[in-house]
């Protein structure tokens, strides 16, 4: 029992450390970001049901598959940083999959105009990523980790490859179907 009454000491001075201070900021976004990756698993199901295009709901069905797979990436740089995968509630995220809920109950079944929200929806929480997977893709370089930077970074490209996506498919044809929907009395 006596063994580990030193641990909690030997913790504090590694958190006076600046590095380590870093280091702790890197793993508790993390851990943000995980929360986010898990809670969009459940929140993409939800778009492609309600979306109006084909093209569209395939484009959530390949990002669902993208995203789980983001999160299993994750637990692997939760491994490699030697921690245990955890998820810290953010607020941001949950606020971004609330603005796609709201745009399913303010726009009628089957219409373009759906899918123009849901587009822009989307797009948001793609953004917050991109911000999110770019700044500790940087910050695993200044750790000097370039094997979590890479980790990181393959999901990054997948983040922008999604974006991209979103705007051809709303350039294509959906914005110009939804202007020409008219409102219902
Ligand atoms: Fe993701
Ligand atoms: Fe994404």
């Amino acid at each position: 029992m006596a063994i580990t009454a030193k641990t909690p000491s030997k913790k504090q001075s590694k958190s006076e450390d600046p590095k380590s201070a870093l280091l702790n900021f890197f793993v508790d976004e993390i851990k943000d970001i995980y929360w986010a990756e898990k809670h969009l698993v459940k929140a993409l199901p939800k778009m492609k049901k309600a979306a109006t295009s084909i093209e569209l709901q395939e484009a959530f069905a390949t990002h669902l598959e993208q995203t789980q797979e983001h999160v299993s990436r994750l637990e692997e740089v939760f491994s490699l940083l030697g921690e245990k995968p955890q998820a810290k509630k953010c607020d941001a995220m949950e606020g971004l999959v609330q603005e796609g809920e709201s745009v399913i109950e303010d726009t009628e079944d089957g219409s373009a105009t759906r899918d123009v929200g849901l587009i822009i929806a989307a797009q948001k929480v793609e953004h917050y990523e991109i911000a999110t997977y770019g700044g500790l893709a940087q910050l695993a370089k200044t750790l000097g980790r370039a094997d979590v930077k890479e980790i990181l970074g393959t999901t990054l490209s997948e983040e922008k490859q999604t974006d991209e996506m979103l705007t051809d498919i709303a350039e294509n044809n959906i914005n110009y179907e939804a202007s020409e929907e008219k409102e219902e009395a």
